[in-house]
C-alpha cells in the first residue's frame, strides 16, 4: 500500500511538507495516482488484511465481508449459451466489430429494458460496455469539460471519484438523510451552473438501500425545473443493482421521472459474471439529442482503450438476457445477518437489494470498531470509506455457512464496544 505518502491522501503541493514533497518528487508513479492509491484503499486495506488472517487462522475461520462478489452461480441459460457457441464456432465472431456493439445483443437488450422500465428503448441508441465501470466512464468522458461538476450521493461508490476526476470534472457530494435516502434539499442546494450531471445508484452501494416512487419522481421534479437547454443536466442512472431487489416485485427507477436520463448498468450482479465484464449504456428515447450522444460514446468506447465489448459475451446475451442468478440466496443471508445483528442489539436498517448491509457502528469511531470486530476474524468496511463515518459495511455474497459462523463474533465485538 502507498500508506507512506500520508493519512489521507490528500496530497496538496503547496501544503505538503518539505519531506513529503521530496519523497512525492521521487516516486515512479504519478503524483495523483499516488494519493489516488491512499485515498482509495479502504476496502483493499481490509481485503489484504483478511487475506493475511486467512494466512494465519485458514481461510474457513475467517469471515470476510470486504468484497461485494457475487458467490451465487451464474444461471444455467448462461452456460448453455456458451456451450452451444462452442459447439457451433463462427470464425468471424471473434473479429473487431462497430464499437457500439453487435446489433443482434443490442436488439436482444433493446427488448429487454423496454419491458424492465417503463420506457421504450431503440437498439440503435444503446452501447455494449466493459461492464457498468466501463460506461460510467465512456459516459462522464461524453459529458464533462474541466471543471464541470457532478454530484454523487454520499455514501457512494468510491470509483466514482476517480472516473469524474479521470474526466477532469469535480466530484460534489451530497448527504443523503439519516435513511440514505436522496435529500431533495440538499441537493437543490448544490446545483449551479457548473452541474452537469448527478449520479444514483439503486439499489445502492455501500448502503443496499431502494429510492422509493415518490422520491425519484421528486427528484425528476427537480431536476426539470433546473435543467437548461444551452447547458443541460443528465441524470446518470447506475442501475447494476436493479434485478437484485427483495421485497418488491419491480424496483423504482429514477430514469423514469427524468427525460434526460442516462441508463448505465452490467450483468456483473444479476448474471453474476462480473469477470466477463460485460455491461451497457442506453438512453431512453425520452433523452434528447441521443444520436449525438450516441457518436461520442461510441467513439469513446474506442478510444478510452475499451473499443468494444467482449465478442463472446455479446453473443451469450440474447440466449440469457432474461435470465437470473438465484437472489433469493442473499435475501436468506440478508435476514440471517440483518436478523442475528438486530437481536443482539445492533441498529441494522433493513436493505431492500443490492447485496449490503451498513449498520450503526455501536461507536462513533467506525474504524476502531471494524478493528475489535477483526479481533473475532471478521472483516468488515468502516463507513468512513464511502463517505459515511459511524457505519461499517457488509458484503453478505457469501457462503451461507460464513454468515452462521460469524453471528457469534458480532455478539463479542458489540459487548467489547460496550465495555470500553
Ligand atoms: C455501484 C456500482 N457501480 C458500478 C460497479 C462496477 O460494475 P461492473 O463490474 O459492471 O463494472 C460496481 C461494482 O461493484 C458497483 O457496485
Amino acid at each position: 500500500m502507498a500508506d507512506d505518502i500520508g493519512e489521507t491522501g490528500n496530497w496538496d503541493q503547496g501544503t505538503g511538507n518539505r519531506e513529503q514533497r521530496t519523497r512525492m518528487n521521487r516516486l515512479a508513479i504519478g503524483q495523483q495516482v499516488a494519493s489516488d492509491m491512499t485515498s482509495a484503499s479502504w476496502i483493499r486495506a481490509m481485503f489484504e488484511v483478511g487475506q493475511k488472517l486467512k494466512a494465519q487462522h485458514g481461510a474457513a475461520n475467517v469471515f470476510d465481508f470486504s468484497l461485494g462478489n457475487p458467490n451465487v452461480p451464474p444461471p444455467a441459460a448462461f452456460f448453455d449459451a456458451l456451450r452451444r457457441l462452442a459447439n457451433e464456432p463462427d470464425p468471424a465472431a471473434h473479429r473487431y466489430m462497430t464499437n457500439v456493439g453487435f446489433a443482434a445483443t443490442r436488439e436482444a437488450l433493446a427488448g429487454f429494458l423496454s419491458h424492465e422500465y417503463r420506457l421504450r428503448f431503440d437498439p440503435a441508441d444503446i452501447v455494449m460496455t466493459c461492464g457498468a465501470a466501463g460506461g460510467m466512464n465512456v459516459v462522464l468522458r461524453t459529458l464533462l469539460d474541466p471543471g464541470d461538476e457532478v454530484i454523487v450521493l454520499s455514501p457512494y461508490f468510491v470509483e466514482y471519484r476517480f472516473y469524474i476526476q479521470q474526466c477532469q470534472g469535480r466530484m460534489v457530494l451530497v448527504e443523503t438523510d439519516r435513511d440514505c435516502q436522496p435529500d431533495i434539499g440538499a441537493i437543490e442546494a448544490a446545483i449551479n451552473e457548473r452541474t452537469r450531471a448527478i449520479i444514483v445508484n439503486s439499489p445502492n452501494n455501500p448502503t443496499g438501500v431502494v429510492y422509493p416512487e415518490a422520491r425519484c419522481r421528486a427528484l425528476g421534479d427537480l431536476l426539470r425545473r433546473h435543467d437548461r437547454p444551452e447547458r443541460p443536466i443528465y441524470l446518470i442512472c447506475d442501475d447494476i443493482y436493479r434485478r437484485v431487489v427483495y421485497d418488491m416485485e419491480r424496483c423504482p427507477a429514477a430514469a423514469e421521472h427524468y427525460a434526460r436520463s442516462i441508463v448505465v448498468s452490467s450483468f456483473s450482479k444479476d448474471l453474476s459474471i462480473p469477470g466477463e465484464r460485460i455491461g451497457y449504456i442506453a438512453l431512453p428515447d425520452t433523452t434528447p439529442q441521443r444520436e449525438q450522444l450516441m457518436g461520442a460514446m461510441g467513439m469513446l468506447n474506442r478510444t478510452l482503450g475499451y473499443v468494444n465489448a467482449p465478442a463472446l459475451m455479446q453473443r451469450v446475451l440474447p440466449e440469457c438476457v432474461e435470465a437470473r442468478c438465484d437472489t433469493a440466496f442473499y435475501r436468506g443471508n440478508r435476514d440471517l445477518l440483518a436478523g442475528g445483528l438486530r437481536r443482539m442489539g445492533y441498529e441494522v436498517p433493513t436493505p431492500g437489494g443490492a447485496f449490503y448491509l451498513f449498520p450503526f457502528s455501536p461507536i462513533a469511531d467506525d474504524k476502531r470498531f471494524c478493528d475489535l470486530l477483526m479481533e473475532q476474524r471478521i472483516i468488515a468496511v468502516p463507513g468512513r470509506g464511502f463517505g459515511r463515518g459511524g457505519h461499517f459495511r457488509l458484503a453478505y455474497a457469501v457462503e451461507r455457512e460464513t454468515v452462521e459462523r460469524s453471528l457469534g463474533g458480532f455478539e463479542a465485538a458489540l459487548r467489547a464496544a460496550r465495555e470500553r
